[in-house]
Order: C-alpha cells, then structure tokens, then sequence
C-alpha cells in the first residue's frame, strides 16, 4: 500500500484560511424533524449576527429531508435535494426522525436520507469533539475531578463497515432463521481515515488512539496494520491501539487520558454517545462530516449536533441550540476557513455558560447547586450567546 495515496494531509490544507473576506457562501439547511427546526433556527442566528462584521453573506437554501419528506415526498430524500447539497458549500441539519416513522422494518425510514447524503457526498469522516466546559461538571454523572482536562476529538469513519455493507434481511422457517450484516473495509479506506487523524492530532496534543477489535475481527486486523503504517510514517504523532470493550472501559475511568480517538463507523458510533455523556448533555455536542472534495472556501462538509430529533420537546423552546451552534462554528472553519469567526462563537458560548445561563437539560443535577443560574430556553440561550459575540467583534481578522 502506499502511504502516498492521499498526497495532501487533508486537515493542514484546511487550517489555511482561503475565506475571500467578502464571501458569499451557500448552505443547505436541513431543518429536518423534532426539535430540528428550533435549533437550525438558533445556529441560523448565531451565524448571521457575524455576517456583517465577519465580511460575508450567506444565501440558505431550506430543504425538506427526513420524516417531514416522507410525508410530503414519500422518500427520505429527494434526488434534485441530494444534489442540492452536493452544490452547495456546506449542508447544516437539525436532525431527522421521530415516533411516527419509527418502524424499523418499513421501507421508507427517516435515517436513509442520512446515509444517502453521507455516502452520495462522500462524508468520509465524522468529527465528534467532546469538551467538558468547567462551569458544567456538576451537570456530568461522571466525579468532577476525572473530568478534569477532558478534550478528546471522536473521529469515525462514516462511509464503510457495517453500515455500508452487503445485508440479508432474515430468511429462512421459524427455528433457523438468518440475517446477515457484512463489515468490509479496504486498505484504502482505513488509510484516508487514520491521516485525518494523524493531521488533526498534529493541531492539538500529538496522540491518536486506534480502536478495534483486532482479536476478533479481519477487518480490525486490517484497521490495525494500515494504522501502523500511517503511524511509522508520522514519529510525531504517538499512536497505541485499543480494543473497544477496554477503550469503552477507559472512556468512563480516565477520559482525561485520551486526544484523537479514530475507529470504525459502528464502533464511533457507540463510543461518541459514551463520551458525550462527559460533557453533561447530549445537546452540547456538535460534529462535523467531511469528505476530500474542496469548494472555493474549504471542505465541503455536512454539519448537525450529534443528538436526535427529541420529538417529545419539540417546538417548546426547551432544545439546548449549544450543539447546533458549535457545529455551525465548525461549519465556519472547515467549510469556509474562518477560524477566527469559529472561535468567536466558541467563545461567546463558553461565556454563556460561565454566565449561568442554562436550559433544562444542563441544570445541575443536585437542585442544590442550581442558584445563580439563570433558567432559559432555546431562544433565551441563543439570545445571550449573540450578545456575547460583541467581545469577540473587533478580534475578527
Ligand atoms: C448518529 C446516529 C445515526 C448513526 C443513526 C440515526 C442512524 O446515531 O449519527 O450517530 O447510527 O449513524
Ligand atoms: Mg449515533
């Protein structure tokens, strides 16, 4: 195999602002079902409170995908939408889903339209940071002081293995019935993945951690060998593997511990909503989905906060927009190069949160912590994160 095969580290090339400052961007919003309208709408607002001073417009396109198409379309998504999104400089989604279309053995379900968009745009790779902002570490399950330090970055592959592989949807008499799910993975595939990894460890503390369950499975061995190829070819980035039942274990026991994380779609899956836990709640995770293919301002890229549609909140104002709102900011660096407007929002969020302002979900969870905090909703929230980026304003550039 050669090492060479992606010649450009892909997260370097991005880092390089190429934003024009008088930038006209067009995104894809995806406002999707639940609680998704309510907190594209917030990540909307944070975004165009920047536009004037951060030197850039940008013209959204709304399109319907998920549940809402089902409905109105009869599929998940549109084909004229797929490419919408393909045209676009980036996609933002709220998220898709909800009871009425939960049937796992329908036809037509909510989350094809994710997998059409990861695979049909070729969304390789799935960034999930989790960060534990100090003024919350009451509101995590998880002892304070193991929370210490927390800043791990979750990156899954997100168009191979499992869910990418052949199925055979059960077969066979009552008493031997079969289904089959195959988990392929090429050399190819896995080395793409683990240089992004290696790339964006070189921008923070030098350490990728690959998990796999190379005792058990072929394609974990493969995942293991490429790994350490990419890993003899980059000294000054530290590299261990992990099995994942013992990477889960560490997760929880010493978080702290751990910088890139790079693992297989399935097993991301499942270790980026144990690690999210860390970060008190669900709402306050962001992630990003990129692929190779470069627009004239970035990566193109598809951005939505890592929780699911929430239909039992929705269209309440109760949604925590923290993870939509981070992940518009992610938008803003990978997609358009402004590293600058991305810390901006960053930081007017941390400065939120230092101000006590909290929506349900990150009320502490012993009442007796709760005074001087500042209850709120998804408007109150975002109402005091835009009010917070004015500090940031004469920064920008
Ligand atoms: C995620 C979600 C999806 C996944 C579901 C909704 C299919 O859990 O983005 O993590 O498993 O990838
Ligand atoms: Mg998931």
């Amino acid at each position: 195999m050669s090492p060479t095969a992606l010649a450009e580290p892909v997260a370097e090339a991005v880092l390089q602002p190429l934003g024009d400052p008088a930038a006209r961007w067009e995104v894809v919003a995806i406002p999707g079902d639940g609680v998704g309208p309510d907190v594209v709408a917030a990540g909307r607002r944070v975004v165009e409170a920047l536009a004037t001073r951060g030197g850039f417009s940008i013209v959204w396109h709304e399109i319907l995908v998920g549940g809402c198409a089902i409905d109105a379309y009869g599929v998940a998504i549109r084909e004229e939408d797929l490419a919408a999104c393909r045209d676009a400089d980036a996609v933002f989604l709220g998220a898709v889903g909800g009871p009425k279309w939960d049937d796992p053995n329908a036809a037509v379900r909510p989350e094809q339209a994710l997998f059409a968009m990861r695979g049909g745009l070729g969304l390789y790779a799935n960034l999930r940071p989790v960060s534990v902002h100090p003024a919350l570490a009451e509101s995590s399950p998880l002892k304070a002081h193991l929370l210490e330090g927390v800043d791990l970055l979750v990156v899954r592959e997100l168009t191979g293995g499992l869910y990418f592989g052949e199925r055979t949807e059960m077969t066979g008499p009552a008493g031997s019935r079969r289904a089959v799910d195959e988990l392929p993975y090429t050399d190819v595939e896995v080395e793409r993945i683990v240089r992004l990894a290696f790339d964006l460890a070189r921008t923070r503390r030098r350490h990728v951690t690959s998990v796999d369950k190379a005792n058990v499975l072929a394609t974990s061995r493969l995942w293991r060998t490429v790994a350490t190829e990419v890993g003899a070819g980059d000294p000054e980035v530290s590299l261990d593997h992990r099995l994942v039942d013992a990477a889960a274990m560490q997760i929880a026991r010493r978080p702290a511990d751990f910088d890139v994380i790079v693992t297989e779609n399935l097993f991301g899956d499942i270790l980026s909503d144990e690690a999210s836990v860390l970060a008190g709640s669900l709402g306050m995770l962001p992630s990003a989905s990129i692929g190779t293919r470069r627009t004239a301002f970035g990566l193109h890229g598809l951005y939505e906060p890592i929780h699911g549609s929430a239909p039992d909140i929705a269209g309440r104002d109760i949604a925590n927009p923290i993870g939509t709102i981070l992940s518009a900011a992610m938008m803003l660096r990978w997609s358009f190069g402004r590293d600058d407007l991305a810390r901006a929002i960053e930081d007017a969020v941390s400065d939120a949160l230092y101000d006590g302002y909290r929506t349900p979900d990150l009320m502490p969870i012993d009442p007796g912590s709760a005074a001087g905090l500042i209850p709120v909703g998804t408007r109150g929230m975002t109402d005091a994160i835009v009010a917070r980026l004015g500090g940031a304003q004469e920064e920008l550039r």
